[in-house]
């Protein structure tokens, strides 16, 4: 009789307004009782402001390279983990491990992110911190709605979440791209030609019927299937950066099958048919790129 797994808070929620990212280099691949102890730590600061803070929908997720994962973990969990390697114009910067943090308020996560770095210490070094915010309407900041399409209530773990019945019950493969548009650029072109790139409408968001639409339109790229099964993807995204200077999407994605997000990926950056994404083209460019996996809240317990 198998006990029933929990997944980190932070891979389901929906409609949080702020959002911290954290990718981070382990210190010492030799010995790995620091980050443990910084998982143990980390996860009762978490738990202790989820309690303090019942309502503001706090949420965390740590997860894991291929190399870390395997020595924390050894071979059999997560099977489809492995580095990320540049896809077309999208680099690869795999880092070790992403720390995720989202609520509806900055300052609760502000501390989260305060405690992560007391947690872990030494242990580990931080390659990149963003912060993101919810924008309005939940607008990209090209002005596009961002999320529309994305599973809602009990789809959600359906897609996001390896099944209890897997070895790596309520685990999820990651996806981590920071973007960065060129809004100069993106306002030259029409709103008529926008969303003929994009494949919704701007105001509402209505999807433009596939054969009205770009072929390289993003939704034409990514809406995938396989044999009659969608290969859905939880997103996670938040617009970041300053008004001034580098602003875009920080894209994570969370999914039961790292294969769905790679697929999509590919379609994107012309693998699939040679095809580039509108967006590619006329809006924003990757400038990171790593896969993680993000173990269920019960096995990350269970090894510390
Ligand atoms: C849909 C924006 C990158 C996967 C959308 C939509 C927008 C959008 C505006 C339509 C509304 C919605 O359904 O959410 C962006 C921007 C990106 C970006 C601005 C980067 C600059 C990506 C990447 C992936 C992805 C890298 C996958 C690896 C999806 C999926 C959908 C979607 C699966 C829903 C498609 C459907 O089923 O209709 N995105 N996206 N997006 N995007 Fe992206
Ligand atoms: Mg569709």
């Amino acid at each position: 009789n198998q006990t029933m797994s929990i997944p980190q808070s932070g891979i389901l929620l929906e409609h949080c307004k702020f959002g911290i990212f954290i990718e981070a280099m382990v210190n010492n691949c030799k010995d790995y009782s620091g980050l443990k102890d910084g998982c143990k730590k980390f996860v009762n600061s978490l738990e202790s402001l989820q309690k303090e803070y019942p309502n503001e929908k706090l949420g965390s997720v740590i997860s894991f390279n291929h190399n870390v994962w395997r020595s924390l973990a050894g071979n059999d969990s997560a099977p489809e983990l492995k580095p990320f390697r540049q896809i077309g114009t999208a680099p690869a910067t795999q880092r070790d491990m992403f720390i995720h943090i989202q609520s509806l308020r900055f300052d609760i996560n502000f501390s989260l992110a305060l405690a992560a770095i007391k947690a872990f210490g030494t242990s580990i070094k931080v390659a990149e911190e963003i912060h993101g915010f919810r924008w309005v309407d939940e607008r990209d900041l090209s002005g596009f709605i961002d999320g529309t399409e994305n599973p809602t209530g009990e789809k959600r773990p359906l897609f996001g979440l390896l099944p209890q019945t897997d070895k790596d019950a309520m685990g999820s493969y990651v996806l981590v791209q920071r973007y960065e548009h060129d809004l100069e650029k993106w306002g030259k072109i029409s709103v008529e030609d926008q969303q003929q790139m994009i494949g919704r409408t701007k105001k509402d968001s209505v999807e433009i019927d596939p054969s009205k639409r770009n072929t390289t339109s993003h939704v034409s790229r990514v809406d995938l299937e396989e044999n009659g099964v969608s290969l859905k993807i939880i997103r996670q995204s938040l617009p970041y950066g300053d008004a001034s200077g580098v602003h875009g999407l920080f894209f994570i994605a969370y999914s039961a099958k790292l294969h769905s997000i790679e697929k999509q990926l590919e379609s994107m950056f012309g693998v699939t048919d040679g095809k580039i994404d509108d967006i590619i083209t006329g809006l924003s460019k990757p400038v990171t790129g790593s896969y993680y996996f993000a173990p269920s809240l019960t096995k990350l317990k269970s090894i510390f």
